[in-house]
């Protein structure tokens, strides 16, 4: 008789009753899954490409681990089945069957759970690297959540529709991780209770600080000088009579000597604001660190309370609220669709019509569909009998652009409408920017103790080279008008 261990003893009956089917599958259930999560978090540790997708939370922190612990329940559950048969066929073994692999009832037993957990592996490890990758693609996060349509839709024709939306809303590293993961169990919650905000603001303070989004792929100091932007605009008779901006803006930038120059040499990284709103359009005070170590406020003459509020340091997105998202004013994407012709500056009163159509309120974007097109048609057909006759063809086309702006821009159901989200590009222009942007600090009005101004001088931003001219002489010197 050879000497047995005390624990080969105590093994033999767990082994004995293990060996069936509920506890095998059980065994390969756990082991597979340990598997797929030790890999995922060895990835997501030391890998490059981990994911911090919010919604991954379901698959790696309920599903898999779900997975392992149901497959730990079985283990036991087989036994206790296959020990009461046993008992009740009146089978119960005096001694238990011996441990090792020369024993065939229990090589096979080992054999069947290596080539389960296997299996399982193979299944589970495809499942959820699919899933990473679905959940990671813009289309989810665009797509499959409807009350994101109108972020979604700008998405789609901006520079970044090729950047994916976690790459700017989740940002790298572990606390962005867990906060991205908290959001996205709340965010599922209430889209499920349908308890979301309309329409959904994204408070900055909730957004990863540019310096972990932006500033990955554009760099800070990136030098670009002057930049020369032309507007054309339509006018509201019935030629709808073109006139012209053309701005020469002093972007600036650090210089290869790093000189500081313009808008972008300016604000990153020195300057920290007090708002007293929470999507930081009041700023009532701003301070500034100067480069020999002291700090200037400057003060909003139009505040006379303590400073207190929400503080930001200023980054890209103060400014770039919309690098993305751009939602447009009415004005300026008509005014853009005409440039292109379509609406057809060539139908009388076009603009000041298909503006009005676009502006007014509809119940949703089908019923907006509807009545435009019909809108346009009743008119052209009253006011302008022969050219609706001639032209049905422009009309239509013209009816079709003003259907698309609206739908580019508006969302009923969302509670989206023209000036719903705020732009920091430029600053309260009649027609063009409903927003203060860069006048919450540069409207003259913001002073230090030692009466110092931010500046409101228009030539410090741009040089104003054309202010609604309909043949402004620089177009044809840059050889963009005859
Ligand atoms: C290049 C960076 C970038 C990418 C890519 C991006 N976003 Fe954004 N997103 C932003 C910024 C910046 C804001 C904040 C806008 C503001 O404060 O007004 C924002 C705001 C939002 C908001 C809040 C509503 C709003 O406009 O303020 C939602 C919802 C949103 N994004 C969804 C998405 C979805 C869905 C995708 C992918 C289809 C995506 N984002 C891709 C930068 C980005
Ligand atoms: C993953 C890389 C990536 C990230 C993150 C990113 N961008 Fe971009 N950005 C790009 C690319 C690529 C383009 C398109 C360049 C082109 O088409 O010329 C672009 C274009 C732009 C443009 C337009 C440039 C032009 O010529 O009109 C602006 C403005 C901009 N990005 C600002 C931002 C801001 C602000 C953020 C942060 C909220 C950001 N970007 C985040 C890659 C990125
Ligand atoms: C004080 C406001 C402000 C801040 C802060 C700011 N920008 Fe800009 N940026 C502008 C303006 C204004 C333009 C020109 C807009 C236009 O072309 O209509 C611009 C243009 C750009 C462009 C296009 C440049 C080109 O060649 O046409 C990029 C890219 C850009 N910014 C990226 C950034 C990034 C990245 C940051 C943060 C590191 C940043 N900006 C911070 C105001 C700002
Ligand atoms: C949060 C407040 C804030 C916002 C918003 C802001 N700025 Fe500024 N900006 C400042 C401060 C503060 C200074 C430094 C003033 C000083 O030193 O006298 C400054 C300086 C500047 C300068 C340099 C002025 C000089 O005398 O050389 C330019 C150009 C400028 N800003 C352009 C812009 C533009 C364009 C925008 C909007 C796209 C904008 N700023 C938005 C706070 C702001
Ligand atoms: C703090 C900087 C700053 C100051 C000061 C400033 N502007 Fe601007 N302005 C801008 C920027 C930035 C844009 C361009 C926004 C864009 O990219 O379309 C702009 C655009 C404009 C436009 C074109 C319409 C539009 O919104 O696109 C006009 C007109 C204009 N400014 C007039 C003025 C006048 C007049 C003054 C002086 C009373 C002035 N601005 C002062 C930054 C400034």
């Amino acid at each position: 008789m050879p000497q047995f261990s005390r624990l080969e003893k105590s093994l033999r009956p767990v082994l004995f009753y293990g060996n069936n089917p509920t506890s095998l599958i059980g065994g390969a259930l756990t082991t597979a899954s340990a598997f797929v999560l030790i890999g995922f978090w060895v990835v997501n540790t030391f890998g490059r490409g981990g994911s911090n997708n919010p919604y991954l939370g379901i698959l790696f922190d309920v599903f898999l681990p779900g997975l392992f612990v149901l497959g730990l329940i079985l283990i036991p559950i087989g036994i206790w089945l296959r020990h009461n048969r046993l008992k009740a066929l009146g089978e119960l073994p005096s001694i238990y069957p011996r441990i090792g692999l020369r024993d065939p009832v229990f090589r096979r037993g080992i054999e069947m759970v290596v080539a389960a957990t296997f299996i399982n592996f193979i299944i589970l490890g495809t499942a959820s690297y699919r899933s990473v990758a679905y959940m990671d693609s813009p289309s989810f996060c665009g797509q499959t959540c409807h009350v994101m349509a109108p972020q979604w839709t700008a998405y789609q024709v901006s520079p970044h529709s090729h950047v994916a939306c976690v790459e700017c809303h989740i940002g790298s590293g572990f606390d962005a991780a867990v906060q991205a993961k908290v959001n996205g169990t709340k965010q599922l919650i209430e889209v499920t209770f349908h308890t979301y905000p309309t329409p959904i603001l994204a408070p900055l303070s909730v957004l990863r600080p540019a310096r972990a989004t932006c500033e990955e792929c554009h760099s800070p100091t990136h030098f670009v000088g002057e930049k020369l932007l032309v507007e054309t605009m339509y006018g509201d008779d019935e030629k709808n009579s073109v006139t012209h901006n053309i701005l020469a803006l002093h972007l600036g930038g650090v210089d290869s000597l790093s000189r500081q120059s313009g808008i972008h040499g300016h604000h990153l990284d020195q300057y920290e604001y007090v708002a007293t709103d929470n999507t930081y359009q009041t700023i009532i005070a701003v301070s500034k660190h100067n480069p020999d170590g002291s700090t200037t406020q400057f003060v909003s003459s139009d505040w006379k309370g303590p400073i207190k509020g929400v503080t930001r340091q200023m980054d890209c997105i103060d400014c770039h609220d919309q690098a993305t998202h751009t939602f447009q004013t009415a004005e300026d994407a008509i005014d853009e669709a005409m440039t292109v012709g379509s609406p057809n500056p060539a139908l009388p009163f076009v603009h000041k019509q298909g503006l009005a159509l676009i502006q007014a309120q509809y119940a949703s974007q089908a019923e907006a569909a509807t009545k435009i097109a019909a809108g346009l048609n009743d008119f052209y057909r009253a006011q302008y009998p022969a050219i609706y006759a001639a032209q049905r063809g422009a009309v239509d086309a013209a009816a079709k652009s003003l259907v698309a702006i609206y739908q580019r821009n508006v969302f009923p159901e969302m509670k989206v409408t023209w000036g719903t989200y705020t732009s920091g590009m430029g600053h309260s222009a009649p027609g063009h920017n409903p927003s203060p942007g860069c006048f919450r600090c540069h409207d003259g009005n913001h002073t230090s103790k030692d009466g110092k101004t931010i500046t409101n001088d228009c030539s410090v931003c741009h040089n104003l080279l054309a202010s609604d001219e309909a043949n402004p002489k620089q177009l044809s010197d840059l050889g963009m008008q005859q």
